[in-house]
């Protein structure tokens, strides 16, 4: 409904701008104002326009207001207030009939953006041979959510796995890890026994303590290297392998957190090894690659040292390697040549923000990329934290690991479930305590501000009051419940809304507010703001449920209509909370 609000406004905005002889084709902002007493939503174009118009004002938002007012259709009232504010109420006959559009259009979210732009959403891109932390919980968590978004608005979307597959490190596993594969094929025993991640990280660990101390270790692992690096076809075999089992633990988990990627989003660094040299190829061309102490970097001018020194990226190490950024730089090209993206995300952890400051500089600096106004976004975000404000460690000091703390979040969700509801048969909590427990731990956080660090705790997330994933499962479930006690069939439900009562309108208006949570989320990259408004679209629900009586209501009417309103408040709430990769169950 803003969309078309936005448009009306627009044409009467320039109808009066036009006597004035300014043109105007910049968007208008049209704002919700905190307190209702002052309308449905209000705009600043007065002020902001007086000085150009040359007129007071007071005396353009007379004249703005004089057109708006004329279309009775849409409001009620319409008002001047400090200034030079405008602000709106809207007739509860347009409200009405927006709403009941959108109720027969059969969605919720009935809006597709008007120009589509292909983005790449690079998130989780673990490392293979390593557990996965719950640092790579948020970047997988948050980059699932973005895709979906950006998705929804009809943008196609590109997920990319950007895993950690290549380089020494992998060099180094292989190494320790090729005697115990051997013996395991010799013996006909599968290599996810002998080789879970946890068995995987082990061999990298020991490797690594290895290498420093014995330098025949270290020579040998770096000759591994070498031979992978050139194509070795039996150590690729073993690389293959234990990328494989790697991963197969890492899906485990993506399937737990109901988390979209597939093996066909893993685009690795390996992935990217080819395009290396015909990288620094281009970017030498652009003049701008320098030689220092016998590494090829490029230098920038807005990135220096703490003491003011030029800092360089490493384009190339003077033995030849690659580095971390060279990686990225091939990737920008493929996803912007190959892919055309017009848009790439990254979600990573905000300590590698710097990083992507470089490359995103570097890449412009040096024309690497297919389209000089592709936008790239990085989207960092803070740690999780110990109820002790440090960041979040096992009682033994070691790295949680994710796998058992969602373990633990659905045992928990269990008691919480049993509880509430100790008549649901034991297949259906369980199948509830997942949903609840992933969806805590997801929603603890999305609903966070993503800069901010926050503290893990269990019971906040799973309380049943308050902005959690459990308080709006349970809104979406006693919506459901209502219905059964209704007789009625809440898939096939259809009635005409209608206003009668002030928290009626109020939650009419909420729900079709959806577009403007999702449309920001998709600009803005902050999950949050989709959490607050499904929060505050509960808060309403609430607050509607306590003044409406809709059992009980004599008038039929208003009873369809109030079950009707309802159930529309119930899909927004799946819709929304699916968005976040959250399930909703009907009973709980
Ligand atoms: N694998 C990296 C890590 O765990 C994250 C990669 C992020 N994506 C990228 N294109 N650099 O730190």
């Amino acid at each position: 409904m803003k969309k078309q609000l936005i448009q009306l406004i627009k044409t009467k905005l320039n109808q009066v701008l036009e006597k004035y002889g300014v043109k105007n084709d910049s968007s208008i902002d049209v704002q919700v104002p905190p307190d209702k007493k002052n309308g449905d939503y209000s705009i600043n174009a007065a002020m902001k326009f007086a000085k150009l118009c040359k007129c007071p004002p007071q005396k353009l938002a007379a004249e703005i207001v004089s057109l708006l007012e004329a279309e009775k259709d849409w409001f009620s009232k319409v008002t001047i207030a400090g200034p030079g504010f405008i602000n709106m109420y809207l007739s509860d006959t347009i409200i009405e009939k927006n709403f009941n559009e959108l109720c027969e259009s059969k969605k919720v979210l009935n809006l597709s953006v008007d120009e589509v732009i292909p983005t790449v959403v690079d998130y989780s891109s673990v490392n293979i041979a390593k557990q996965m932390h719950v640092g790579h919980l948020r970047s997988t968590i948050i980059g699932d959510v973005l895709a979906r978004v950006i998705e929804a608005l009809g943008n196609p979307v590109i997920r990319q796995n950007h895993l950690g597959d290549w380089g020494l490190p992998m060099a180094m596993v292989i190494y320790k890890a090729e005697p115990v594969i051997r013996k395991a094929e010799k013996e006909g025993v599968s290599l996810e026994e002998v080789l879970p991640l946890a068995e995987l990280e082990k061999l990298y660990k020991a490797a690594t303590a290895e290498s420093k101390e014995d330098p025949k270790v270290a020579t040998a692992c770096h000759e591994y290297l070498v031979r992978l690096q050139q194509g070795d076809t039996e150590l690729l075999d073993l690389w293959k392998k234990i990328t494989r089992v790697s991963m197969a633990e890492v899906y485990r988990i993506y399937k737990l957190l109901n988390v979209k990627l597939t093996p066909k989003d893993e685009r690795g660094e390996s992935f990217y090894r080819d395009m290396l040299a015909d990288t620094v190829a281009e970017i030498k061309k652009s003049g701008m690659l320098k030689e220092d102490e016998g590494a090829l970097c490029v230098f920038l001018d807005e990135f220096k040292s703490k003491e003011g020194n030029p800092l360089p990226v490493i384009i190339q190490k003077s033995d030849g390697g690659y580095n971390y950024a060279t990686f990225d730089l091939a990737a920008m090209r493929f996803r912007t040549h190959k892919l055309g993206a017009k848009r790439v995300i990254y979600v990573t952890d905000a300590r590698q923000a710097l990083h992507f400051k470089q490359v995103f500089a570097t890449a412009r600096a040096t024309g690497i990329l297919a389209d000089p106004n592709v936008k790239l976004e990085h989207v960092p975000f803070g740690s999780i934290l110990g109820e002790d404000n440090k960041p979040l460690k096992t009682r033994s000091g070691e790295n949680v690991k994710l796998a058992e703390l969602l373990k633990e979040a659905v045992e928990r969700a269990y008691n919480v479930v049993n509880e509430k509801n100790p008549k649901l048969s034991d297949e259906q909590k369980q199948d509830v305590a997942r949903m609840v427990g992933i969806g805590a731990i997801k929603y603890a956080d999305l609903s966070q501000n993503r800069n901010n660090d926050y503290v893990f705790s269990f019971d906040r997330m799973l309380a049943l009051n308050g902005n959690t994933a459990p308080y709006l499962q349970y809104a979406h479930a006693r919506i459901c419940s209502i219905f059964r006690k209704a007789g009625e069939n809440i898939d096939t439900y259809s009635a005409k809304a209608v206003i009668s009562s002030p928290e009626e309108r109020e939650l009419m208006l909420k729900i079709m507010s959806l577009e403007n949570a999702v449309t920001a989320v998709a600009s803005d990259l902050r999950p949050h703001v989709l959490c607050n408004y499904l929060y505050e679209l509960s808060v309403c629900f609430s607050s509607f449920y306590d003044k409406c009586s809709v059992m009980n209501c004599e008038d039929a009417k208003i009873k369809a209509s109030r079950l009707e309103i309802c159930n529309m408040t119930r899909k927004t709430l799946a819709f929304g909370l699916d968005l976040l990769g959250i399930e909703v169950p009907r009973e709980m």
